[in-house]
């Protein structure tokens, strides 16, 4: 019967309920008090500049969407590889990190396995878990976020999986010291080191993998090169782990699209790292002026997001209230990330846009 369809789902997934992303603007008409077209996205950590406009002119120039892409990710691999200083054998591109996130999950974790998560950090690790069937183990991050190297190593466990490490941390945006990673790569477990915001940072493990068989250094270009639309993320892989990652992903999980804003966007390396420098720049004008609000509090950021504690009254009605101004942000009401924001750091008029919007409340 149609009605007992719900029995056949496994049995851990009845009632799960998800990831929650951030709500299009699309979903806001009669929500708010400006057009939609002029809203104040600060909510998805998006890059207000987009594209670099080579990719654009490429994708309008482009005339056989009708071929697949390369299922083996050749020519994209050696693209990433200059850009990312490692061989192209070790490098797998996915629809998003996200995706690869949920294979290297799938690749390590059974039903009863465990992954240590550093909290509060990226949902994604606990989701892909979930569905997997594994156990996530939470460490509590410490004083301003720092991750909890002792607790971490304690944690382990003979079903330790695999460790995930953010870095910039979402949503706290502070980096992890290059010697506390290094502490929990010497367990000898594989460890996943996040650096989805790494252009922002300037800070990377990446040298490492070349010493570590057992780290994995995520990176994206959601971010940096404004390809959040696109879905474009990629891997450094253990030479003996890429292979098993390159069979397990979904066949041509890379978009011919993707692949030409790749190509593209990394012949525009310059144009895209002056508009991270304006960001850069940006955020350590935002942080100032909300310090500056005597009800915020803002902890320091190496991402484009700044993390904020919201000291009086609630952070849903704060986020509704400036949602009503057309200033979009994300608020967060969890144990470990209490009645706080994240807002993403935009352009100049964003800035001041949000700092009037909360002036007048
Ligand atoms: C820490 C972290 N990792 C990975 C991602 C996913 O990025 P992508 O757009 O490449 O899937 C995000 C996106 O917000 C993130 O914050």
């Amino acid at each position: 019967m149609a009605d007992d369809i719900e029995k056949l789902i496994r049995p851990h997934l009845v009632g799960f309920t998800g990831y929650s992303a951030s709500t299009s603007p699309d979903t806001l008409k009669g929500k708010v008090d400006v057009p939609l077209a002029s809203l104040v996205k600060m909510n998805a950590n998006e890059n207000p500049y987009g594209c670099s406009p080579r990719v654009l002119k490429a994708l309008a120039a482009y005339r056989t969407f009708n071929i697949y892409p390369d299922d083996g990710q050749q020519e994209l691999r050696k693209m990433l590889a200059g850009y990312a200083g490692s061989p192209a054998e070790c490098i797998v591109a996915g629809h998003g990190s996200n995706t690869l996130i949920d294979s290297i999950v799938k690749l390590f974790v059974g039903p009863g396995d465990e992954i240590i998560n550093s909290v509060p950090t990226f949902d994604i690790y606990s989701f892909s878990t979930e569905i997997c069937g594994g156990k996530v183990i939470n460490v509590n991050r410490g004083d301003s976020f720092a991750v909890d190297v002792k607790g971490i190593k304690s944690a382990i466990s003979p079903r330790t999986k695999l460790i995930f490490l953010a870095t910039p941390n979402n949503p706290t945006g502070n980096v992890i010291p290059p010697e506390d990673i290094v502490e929990i790569i010497e367990t000898g477990l594989p460890v996943v080191v996040d650096e989805a915001y790494y252009e922002f940072s300037g800070e990377t493990v990446m040298p490492l993998t070349t010493k570590y068989k057992n780290l994995i250094v995520l990176r994206s270009f959601s971010k940096w090169a404004g390809l959040a639309g696109l879905r474009i993320g990629y891997g450094v892989f253990p030479p003996l782990i890429a292979p098993y990652m390159m069979a397990i992903k979904i066949p041509h999980n890379v978009s011919v699209a993707a692949e030409i804003a790749v190509r593209e966007s990394l012949a525009d390396v310059d144009y895209l790292q002056g508009r991270v420098e304006a960001i850069i720049k940006e955020r350590s004008r935002l942080y100032d002026a909300l310090q500056e609000i005597s009800w915020l509090k803002p902890y320091p950021s190496q991402a484009n997001f700044i993390y904020c504690a919201v000291q009086k009254g609630s952070a849903a009605e704060l986020h509704l209230q400036l949602q009503r101004k057309g200033v979009l942000v994300r608020y967060f009401d969890k144990p470990l990330v209490k009645n706080s924001i994240r807002i993403s750091v935009g352009k100049p008029e964003h800035t001041d846009a949000i700092i009037k919007a909360l002036r007048e409340l």
